[in-house]
């Protein structure tokens, strides 16, 4: 009862910033406006996940939330979204939370059956070392770093995602370019230089194998894991092994503007704009900028939109802009902003107390599992405050 309470007076106080029209909002007062409306929702969402897990979904056809163990794939999610509103906010309390939730998550560095450690670990520790610079996160990033890079396969000079199967030798999915940044990281503060050089020749076997001709990716390769042979090229959560599964399009995106960032070789940078290219180009790219759940999704337009897709893109092009040229800067900022807008605005963005308390509405986990369709998710959230700061810290 006294949440309810709680939960009925931030709406009254708040119920102004959710109807508020995002398109002609300066960003400077849309960003506060979002972050101001993401710390309270947020404590909304730490309500409705027991301490000692972490928040995963929350399906508003039953009104039920789902939360899952810290070896979930998405366990680091939502102490870096915390720790991202604390950056803005300065809320004590989400800082209080984020640091509850790193405690539970700190075992996982020592997790060698995921692939996902650089999601887990690195948007978590990474950005708590980064706002504290305390030494103890740092020792866990690189013990993380340790883990991860026992998947590391010498032969195929890739780290195996899920592990063998009837069904795969070798799979490597095109997500796991987002895992190399925890990677990189360890090795450019003064740690073992094997792990840039497992993180460049990911990259590398990824830009050889993963992409087609039109730099739309594939979502699973099977590799001979001993000789690197391409043995199949698959989907898992795309329409069909040929189309392009939206959220892996964004993956390869940041990705490969992160290995940019970490290495300045430039075939990293021409990948990640012909990525780009690829997926503002694509004719099934809807109008408002928030792609469809697979480019090449049955049905369209008449299926799902994947918003975590759409906060990934336009986190990736804010940070891919600064190594742009003018036009093609100004392209992918105003395609960010727009991003921004629409997910800020009504149509995706959750009311005050609604939505289990996540942030954003309308993304797909897995369309053809039949999981997480049309639902909230804590990395649509993560990427969506991460653009929002990124905008803030970069261009206001
Ligand atoms: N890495 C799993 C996903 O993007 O759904």
């Amino acid at each position: 009862m006294r949440r309810l309470l709680f939960i009925f007076s931030l709406l009254l106080l708040h119920q102004g910033v959710a109807d508020a029209q995002t398109k002609d909002l300066p960003m400077a007062k849309l960003i506060d406006e979002q972050f101001k409306f993401a710390g309270q929702q947020y404590k909304v969402l730490a309500g409705n996940v027991p301490t000692d897990q972490m928040p995963k979904t929350f399906y508003p056809q039953t009104g039920k939330s789902e939360n899952s163990n810290t070896g979930w794939w998405c366990s680091g999610f939502f102490p870096g979204s915390l720790l991202y509103i604390y950056e803005y906010t300065k809320d004590a309390d989400a800082l209080k939370e984020a640091k509850a939730r790193l405690a539970i998550l700190e075992k996982e560095k020592l997790n060698k059956g995921t692939h996902d450690l650089g999601f887990m670990m690195y948007c978590s520790f990474g950005n708590a070392y980064r706002l504290f610079k305390d030494p103890a996160y740092k020792a866990i990033i690189d013990e993380s770093a340790a883990s991860l890079s026992t998947r590391y396969h010498p032969g195929a000079k890739v780290i195996q995602s899920w592990n063998s199967s009837k069904a795969w030798a070798g799979p490597v999915i095109i997500d796991n370019m987002m895992n190399l940044e925890l990677l990189g990281w360890v090795t450019d503060q003064g740690g073992d230089k094997k792990y840039k050089e497992i993180a460049v020749n990911h990259a590398n076997s990824t830009i050889k194998n993963h992409f087609r001709s039109d730099f739309s990716s594939y979502h699973v390769l099977d590799y001979d894991m001993k000789t690197g042979d391409v043995l199949q090229k698959k989907t898992a959560q795309g329409a069909a092994d040929s189309s392009a599964w939206a959220r892996g399009q964004a993956w390869g995106l940041y990705g490969f503007t992160v290995m940019y960032r970490m290495t300045k070789d430039k075939q990293y940078l021409e990948q990640a704009k012909k990525i780009a290219a690829f997926m503002l180009n694509d004719k099934n790219m809807p109008a408002d900028l928030i792609p469809y759940w697979d480019y090449d999704a049955p049905g369209i337009p008449d299926t799902y939109r994947d918003a975590s897709a759409g906060a990934i893109m336009a986190s990736a092009l804010l940070e891919l802009a600064q190594y742009a040229d003018k036009k093609e800067r100004r392209r992918y900022l105003d395609v960010a902003e727009k991003v921004i807008r629409v997910l800020s605005s009504d149509a995706y963005r959750a009311k005050l107390g609604e939505n289990g308390g996540f942030l954003l509405l309308h993304s797909v986990g897995s369309l053809p599992h039949k999981s997480e369709v049309d639902v909230p998710l804590t990395y649509a959230d993560y990427y969506f405050l991460e653009a929002l700061l990124r905008y803030k810290n970069w261009y206001l």
